[in-house]
């Protein structure tokens, strides 16, 4: 009998051996904090019932803002859904549709206030990318132009969970993972109040709303779930930032204000900041 050498190649690899469900096994090899893909990048999400869906008088100031910005930063803009997703969320409802179909429903309208948004900033050389643009070709466009514009919406699709039949993660649950998987240099979102507050500035007890200047994203979601109230964000943000990697902290301000915009992306306290758990290191 001849003998046959083993020339098998084993391919070595720190977890060839482990099962990927005990933390204590993996952490040494998958607890590392991940590279920061774009350091330098600043996101910026513009919601869709707050500003897209007021038109010219909420857009075109925005614009002009975003337009003065570009010397000074690399933005990735991610534009929110708004009236035009209420619509179909009811249609869709109506007609007894899963959670699955109506998430990319209401993603086409973040789509559509993107491209509205890309089509303002054209003259600057700015334009709409899809998702999968933004996964692979993001640095590239940013070095043909010192911003892109992208849908705010994770694309779970007919993958998003089925605890509730509206979509549970949304336009500012997208911008924060997408942000924190870029290990971008910060995450702004805009809206059309001049931050969180300890109730809805605009529901029935409003005159009594207190601006809250800065919190953490447990605390706030502690202080949510206590009193039942509402959110300019969708509460699974709350979550996301729970497990965040590098981003420090979000800041919402009021984009129908000249200037905020500008004052946070320069690193001013103008809105309200919610901290992560991710520290600098
Ligand atoms: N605790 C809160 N603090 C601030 N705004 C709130 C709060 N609860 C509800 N809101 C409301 O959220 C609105 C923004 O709506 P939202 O659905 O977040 O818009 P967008 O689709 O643009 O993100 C604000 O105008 C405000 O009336
Ligand atoms: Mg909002």
């Amino acid at each position: 009998m001849t003998k046959t050498p083993n020339t098998i190649k084993h391919v070595a690899s720190p977890l060839a051996r482990q099962t990927l469900l005990d933390k204590d096994l993996t952490r040494p090899v998958a607890g590392r904090r991940p590279v920061r893909i774009l350091p330098w990048l600043q996101v910026v999400k513009i919601g869709g019932r707050s500003i897209m869906d007021r038109g010219h008088e909420a857009i075109l100031p925005i614009v002009e803002e975003i337009r003065k910005l570009l010397p000074e930063h690399r933005l990735l803009i991610l534009t929110g859904a708004g009236i035009r997703a209420r619509h179909l969320y009811g249609v869709g409802l109506d007609l007894g549709l899963p959670v699955g179909s109506l998430a990319p429903l209401a993603a086409s309208e973040a789509g559509q206030n993107g491209h509205i948004l890309a089509s303002l900033l054209a003259p600057e050389g700015v334009s709409y990318v899809e998702h999968p643009t933004i996964a692979s070709q993001l640095a590239i466009h940013l070095s043909a132009a010192r911003a892109v514009v992208g849908s705010a919406f994770p694309p779970y699709h007919h993958h998003e969970f089925p605890n509730s039949r509206i979509p549970t993660h949304r336009a500012d649950t997208g911008a924060f993972l997408l942000a924190d998987a870029l290990g971008a240099a910060g995450l702004t979102i805009v809206e059309d109040v001049d931050g969180v507050y300890d109730r809805d500035p605009n529901g029935a007890e409003g005159k009594k709303a207190k601006l809250i200047g800065e919190t953490t994203a447990a605390e706030l979601a502690k202080n949510l779930a206590k009193s039942k109230g509402t959110s300019p964000f969708d509460p699974a943000l709350l979550e996301v930032m729970a497990t965040a990697r590098h981003l420090e902290h979000v800041q919402i301000v009021n984009g129908l204000k000249a200037g905020r915009l500008t004052a946070a992306l320069r690193g001013e306290h103008v809105g309200t900041i919610i901290r992560t758990g991710a520290s600098k290191a």
